[in-house]
């Protein structure tokens, strides 16, 4: 088993958040899995950016580092990192380019990933195996033990296992600490996505030790657009950068003497921060969102979302509906499967009646978040039984 129930967590639920975020009553949004709602403050937040970058008057020199640096701070806190450890990038897309940019994978070797992975998480698989004659291993899961199949699957010559923490279409909740053992045992490297579940459960970079970890802003971290924190486990923190940047050079805080060009990097994983990266609006949002996420702390937010998944999944049981085992769910979104009857415009006429889920290969995408109650989830179900005929 490698998911907790809510009986199981032993820290307070918060109750429902609905009022700190830009929500109207009658918009049943379950769907953080997509994008967050925005919180009050991080509006504000973004409207402080604005205001920045308005007045360039009130700019100093230290607004191009000391934000980012306190996102950093921000981001270990959550994770059991060190703050050096932390990496500014645009997308999910672009820390994959700089994992694979820097691991090396040679002739005959293989890189795991798991089955309908998202394809920031593919692509750039497919082209280094392609370039080293390597190959992409793609774990099919045939028992209900996916940890298991994924564990099986990496053996001696395993150069990368690039994987999500939660599966972005079921929801199922992978057993990452014991991956990670198998995948040190064997020397290989470790690449987590925590894009769908960061913010709502727990990550421990310590226990884990992941070469990579990976998490966009905006959906469970309820931040920015465009904004994507990538922790760098310190055997990679001296590789070669995506972009040869200005901003990150050890001169860089001197403005004055930047034409004296200068080799280092300044310390940690900062030598991989994307180039304008100190972006006053998105900066101010992602630290009013972290801010909050500290605040909430992410065991309560977990222990908040628990028995919404364990709603779903009841009712999903008792609609005759597919979902991965209970034991195996995330506290962050649940894929049920859609009867055959259902129209193919589900997504679409839920979301005529206000109910917003995804609809990914099938099944429906789940993901309710602390702004979200049982109401809500008992609307969701009803409004399916009416419109597909089912349980
Ligand atoms: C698991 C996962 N990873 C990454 C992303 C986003 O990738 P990118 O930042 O490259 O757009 C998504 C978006 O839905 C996702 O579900």
């Amino acid at each position: 088993m490698n998911s907790t129930s809510s009986a199981e967590i032993d820290v307070q639920p918060l109750g429902c958040q609905r009022d700190a975020f830009e929500l109207p009553d009658d918009i049943c949004w379950l769907n953080t899995s997509y994008m967050s709602p925005m919180l009050h403050a991080v509006r504000e937040a973004a409207n402080a950016g604005v205001t920045t970058r308005a007045t360039p008057w009130t700019l100093t020199q230290e607004d191009f580092f000391d934000p980012a640096d306190q996102i950093r701070r921000s981001v270990a806190d959550l994770t059991s990192a060190d703050a050096d450890g932390i990496t500014l990038v645009p997308s999910v897309s672009y820390a994959m380019a700089i994992a694979a940019r820097n691991i090396p994978v040679a002739a005959g070797q293989n890189v795991v990933v798991v089955r309908e992975q998202f394809p920031s998480n593919i692509y750039p698989w497919r082209r280094l195996t392609d370039e080293n004659k390597a190959t992409v291993r793609t774990v099919q899961f045939e028992t209900d033990d996916w940890t298991e199949s994924i564990i099986a699957s990496i053996d001696g010559q395993t150069a990368i296992v690039s994987m999500p923490h939660v599966h972005w279409t079921t929801g199922t909740q992978f057993d990452i600490v014991r991956i990670a053992e198998k995948v040190r045992a064997v020397g290989a490297a470790l690449i987590v996505d925590a894009t769908q579940s960061l913010g709502t459960l727990p990550f421990d970079v310590s226990e884990v030790q992941p070469d990579f970890l990976v998490a966009s802003a905006y959906k469970c971290m309820l931040g920015p657009y465009g904004l994507t924190y990538v922790y760098v486990h310190p055997s990679w923190r001296n590789g070669v950068p995506l972009e040869e940047g200005w901003l990150n050079r050890a001169n860089a805080s001197d403005f004055s003497q930047l034409t004296e060009y200068c080799d280092d990097y300044m310390p940690g994983a900062r030598r991989y921060d994307y180039g304008e990266r100190s972006n006053s609006i998105l900066l101010a949002m992602a630290i009013a969102s972290l801010k909050q996420i500290q605040e909430w702390t992410i065991p309560r937010i977990e222990a908040t979302t628990r028995p919404l998944i364990e709603q779903i999944v009841s009712r999903a049981d008792a609609a005759g509906l597919w979902h991965p085992p209970l034991e195996h769910c995330s506290p962050c979104m649940v894929g049920i499967g859609l009867p055959g009857e259902a129209p193919n415009d589900i997504g679409k006429q839920l979301a005529q009646r206000g109910i917003y889920i995804s609809v990914r290969k099938g099944n429906a995408r789940v993901a309710p978040h602390i702004y979200n109650n049982s109401a809500e989830v008992d609307r969701l179900f009803d409004t399916l039984q009416e419109l597909t005929s089912v349980g």
